[in-house]
């Protein structure tokens, strides 16, 4: 596969590091980036060609990645528009900018996917949501698919519109664990553990217990209650929760996160 990044920051970077980590035989990675050093620290790592310009980067690519913030799209997307072609992949990372609006931005009618990876990218553990328009071949959504799989985790979607609830779910979703470690760390230091005990204690419990819900077939409800002795210390703590409305303050709390997600898409995405 040839790939040509436009943006080469955190999670351009992620991606090419999975990706000559990985299986798949890349044949040729070009980055465009206008930070000097960005391009310095590709280079250094990795066997890829950068460039100042994105123009330079994406000629004769089979795929095109935006990875610049939504901000800078725009200009980007005025700077390439009459050198995509039809044949190029797009795949967009850029958080809540809706492939409709990539399309009319440009003079061809390339293919487009568009994806919501999450931090843990970073370390090969994201997940990443992608949806493909309809003139996307199937060897073009491979190649996507390859791509962001590299980095953790994926799930096609058949609507373009639930790339927001991706955003405030899993997009967000690291936010609302270190939230809880957050939370978790403070109450064990009030009750009077060390603040790095409880530190380490939260930041332990959360890892381990995502690890193995990950690895088990179970169910979390069933790993949960399996950790709930009726009467003891667990169910106490359930049971208050219950009680301050934990389910909903979540449901509340995704689906504000929706709304907003939709409000800075312009609410313009296909279906
Ligand atoms: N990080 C996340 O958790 C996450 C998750 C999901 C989606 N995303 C999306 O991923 C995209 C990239 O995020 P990021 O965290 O990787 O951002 P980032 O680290 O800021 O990377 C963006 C890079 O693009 C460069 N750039 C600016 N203008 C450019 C241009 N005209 N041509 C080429 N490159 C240009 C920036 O250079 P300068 O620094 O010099 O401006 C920067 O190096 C965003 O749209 C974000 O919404 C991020």
């Amino acid at each position: 596969m040839r790939i040509g990044f436009i943006g080469g920051g955190n999670m351009a970077t992620a991606l090419i590091s999975s990706l000559f980590a990985s299986r798949h035989v890349v044949d040729q990675v070009q980055v465009a980036d206008p930070n000097a050093e960005a391009r310095a620290f590709l280079q250094k790592r990795w066997p890829v060609a950068c460039y100042e310009q994105a123009s330079d980067a994406i000629k004769g690519m089979d795929a095109i990645v935006l990875a610049v913030k939504p901000q800078v799209l725009s200009y980007v997307l005025d700077e390439i528009q009459d050198l995509v072609t039809d044949q190029q992949l797009i795949i967009s990372i850029v958080a809540g900018i809706p492939t409709s609006k990539i399309a009319a931005h440009l003079n061809a009618n390339p293919p487009i996917v568009r994806t919501m990876p999450n931090t843990p990218a970073l370390i090969g553990l994201g997940i990443t949501a992608m949806y493909a328009r309809v003139n996307c071949s199937l060897a073009q959504r491979e190649l996507s698919q390859n791509l962001m799989e590299s980095a953790g985790e994926i799930v096609w979607l058949d609507k373009e519109k639930l790339l927001d609830v991706v955003t405030a779910l899993s997009g967000s979703g690291p936010a609302y664990f270190y939230y809880l470690v957050e939370c978790l760390r403070n109450a064990g230091t009030r009750l009077g553990l060390p603040a790095d005990v409880a530190a380490r204690l939260a930041l332990h419990t959360a890892h381990g217990s995502s690890v193995m819900a990950v690895q088990s077939d179970t169910d979390v409800i069933e790993l949960r209650q399996q950790v709930t002795t009726p009467g003891g210390t667990t169910q106490a703590a359930i049971e208050t929760l219950n009680d301050g409305h934990f389910e909903q303050l979540i449901d509340s709390a995704i689906t504000a996160a929706t709304r907003r997600g939709q409000e800075l898409a312009g609410d313009e995405t296909d279906s």
